[in-house]
Formats: C-alpha cells, sequence, structure tokens
C-alpha cells in the first residue's frame, strides 16, 4: 500500500505539517509506503487553460507537476493537508489542483478506465471557530478526489488552531491524525 501526502500549507513544521507526519506515521505502523510532498517546494503553473489534456489527458505545460502525476496515479491512497486560507485551501495546494484538469480530461472527456481507484483523506486546520469554515474547503477537495479517481474517505477538521505548532496543544489532534492514517493504510 503506497500513501501519498501532500502537504499544502508554506509553514514547514507548522500546524498541517505536524498533522500530515502524524497521518503518514499511522499509515506505516501499518507498514505503508508513505511519501510526503511539500507543493510549496514545487514550481506549478495555474492551469491556463491551453486544454492539450482534451487530446490525450497530458497537461501541455512542462514544471514540476512532471513528477506529481505519476506520483498521483500510482499511489493507493492520498492524504490532503492544508490551511485553510480564506476559507479555502491554500494558494499553492490550489496550483496543483487545477493542474488536475488533465486527469479530469482523462477520466470525464477520454473515458480513460486504467486510472487506479484510490482512498483520499483531507486534513484542514483553521485559526477560527465558524461553522462553515470548512465548507468550501471540502468541496473543493471532494471534486479534486473525483478528478484523481479516489474516494472521500476520510478527513481530520481542526478548528481554533492559528501559531505554528500551536497544534500540539490541541488535546486530540494528532493522535487523531496518526488514527486516521492508520485507518486509510488498514482499511
Ligand atoms: C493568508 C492566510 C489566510 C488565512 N485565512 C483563514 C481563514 O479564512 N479562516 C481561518 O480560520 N484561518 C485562516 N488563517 C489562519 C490559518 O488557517 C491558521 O493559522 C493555521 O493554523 C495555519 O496552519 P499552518 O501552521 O499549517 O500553516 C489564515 C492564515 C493565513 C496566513
Amino acid at each position: 500500500m503506497r500513501v501519498l501526502g501532500i502537504m499544502g500549507s508554506p509553514r514547514i513544521r507548522g500546524n498541517t505539517d505536524l498533522l500530515l507526519d502524524e497521518a503518514l506515521k499511522g499509515a506505516q505502523s501499518q507498514s505503508a509506503e508513505v511519501e510526503k510532498i511539500v507543493v510549496d517546494r514545487l514550481k506549478i503553473a495555474p492551469c491556463k487553460e491551453y486544454y492539450g489534456c482534451l487530446k490525450d489527458g497530458n497537461c501541455v505545460i512542462r514544471d514540476d507537476m512532471d513528477d506529481i502525476y505519476p506520483r498521483l496515479l500510482g499511489a493507493d491512497a492520498i492524504i490532503v493537508a492544508s490551511p485553510i486560507f480564506f476559507y479555502t485551501v491554500s494558494a499553492q495546494l490550489m496550483l496543483l489542483i487545477s493542474r488536475c484538469q488533465a486527469l479530469w480530461a482523462r477520466k470525464y472527456i477520454l473515458k480513460n478506465v486504467d486510472i487506479p481507484l484510490k482512498k483520499g483523506a483531507f486534513i484542514a486546520v483553521g485559526a477560527t471557530k465558524g461553522e462553515k469554515l470548512f465548507d468550501g474547503p471540502k468541496l473543493t477537495i471532494r471534486y479534486f478526489f473525483k478528478a484523481i479517481n479516489a474516494d472521500y474517505t476520510d478527513e481530520l477538521l481542526i478548528r481554533g488552531v492559528d501559531k505554528k505548532g500551536e497544534i500540539k496543544q490541541h488535546p486530540t489532534a494528532l493522535a487523531d491524525a496518526y488514527e486516521l492514517g492508520k485507518r486509510l493504510a488498514a482499511g
């Protein structure tokens, strides 16, 4: 079982990063092979609507996404982790997501049935306690998962955590992230 973690925060060792690491440790406890991508370290252009992907399912832009597509396709499970920025996922993560229009084209336009089905989990952390805090990002991630042929099987959504590393003071979040990773790799 290969589990791919996508870390959407620019803050290394921040709340998202710590949560994702715990989730990946949980997956490792089930003998999963884990890999982590830090999107902020990558050079990814946004989708430019060239629509080359409508021909063969491949994006015509050449950048660090070249290495990401095979990882997305090859994983058995994907954990997307992001801080909430302006009621959605980070801009860095959104760049990667927008470029998955190529995989959407493979699935829905070219009807490529070879895209392997995988499991998907979403981890998000935001500072405020608003009831609707995760409504927007959850829709985005659901749709992203559909495009890459992942089932939205699990989530961990944490409110009220702001400062770098403050997640360590949360009573359950890190343990919950570990359990999420364990469940994802076990089932
Ligand atoms: C640009 C920016 C926008 C933010 N927007 C929101 C927001 O809309 N709602 C919220 O609850 N927190 C918001 N926050 C706070 C972060 O979600 C919070 O600090 C989070 O813990 C950061 O996680 P990280 O350490 O993984 O980067 C914002 C922070 C930044 C820097």
